[in-house]
């Protein structure tokens, strides 16, 4: 990651251009999120997390939440918006905020080391790994696998626009890109795939393209119970 990718995404936090943000949790988190049967008090990551209300909902599933985030106006209005008074304190070079279960580590996820991360059992990626630039996308997962144990499980949700080349069946399986980043060290299981057609709003005389909105299941090829 560039000081100037992080320069950027601050700006926008500043300029309030945030149309990543969803108005509620998730749906694909709450459909699917039960079938992977952890225990309540698990430690759940949330690289990237921007405000998202997935940290809400996961912390009223009785997860205790780790975002990390680049934008002080991100975490700032997390907590404000959700009526949350956080505690702030220096750990490392991040500034922890913290309420009851939900913790937000606010700096540069690719500066975050296991002292501060602390134990992980779960990894939920909503618009991270693909908020990043296609080049950085390999040195995200590089670092994941550093800073999570072995064991862990990430449950990945993707937007995939099709590749002309692509035939159907390819489209709606597993993406190459994900086969490519995750497979050395997980076995991927792509839990559920939805095509939709849609328009570019910079590109509004153009046919609506089709894109799948994908859930995976990674589990680590290290750990034996994670095999799927
Ligand atoms: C597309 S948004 C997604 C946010 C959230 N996952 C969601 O579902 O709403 C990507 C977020 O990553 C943050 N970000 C980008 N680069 C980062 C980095 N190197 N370290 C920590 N956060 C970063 C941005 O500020 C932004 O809030």
């Amino acid at each position: 990651m560039t000081d100037r990718d992080n320069l950027l995404w601050l700006q926008c936090w500043r300029d309030q251009q945030i149309d990543f943000n969803q108005a509620s949790a998730n749906q694909l988190l709450t459909r699917f999120w039960p079938g992977l049967y952890l225990a309540k008090r698990s430690r759940v990551f949330v690289p990237l997390c921007g405000k998202s209300l997935d940290m809400i909902w996961l912390a009223k599933q009785g997860h205790v939440v780790i975002g990390v985030e680049l934008s002080p106006v991100a975490v700032k209005a997390f907590f404000h918006e959700n009526h949350l008074r956080p505690t702030r304190r220096k750990v490392g070079q991040f500034t922890l905020w913290q309420h009851g279960r939900i913790s937000i580590l606010c700096g540069d996820y690719f500066s975050l080391t296991v002292a501060e991360l602390g134990q992980i059992d779960t990894v939920y990626d909503r618009a991270a790994l693909t908020a990043l630039p296609a080049d950085i996308r390999s040195l995200y997962v590089a670092q994941l696998s550093l800073i999570v144990p072995d064991s862990t499980t990430v449950f990945l949700l993707t937007t995939e626009d099709s590749d002309e080349t692509e035939t159907l069946s390819q489209a709606v399986g597993v993406g190459a890109e994900i086969k490519s980043l995750y497979s050395a060290l997980f076995n991927i299981k792509l839990v559920y795939v939805e095509s939709v057609f849609e328009a570019d709003p910079d590109f509004p005389d153009q046919l609506p393209q089709r894109t799948e909105h994908k859930a995976y299941q990674l589990s680590s090829k290290q750990s034996v119970s994670g095999v799927i």
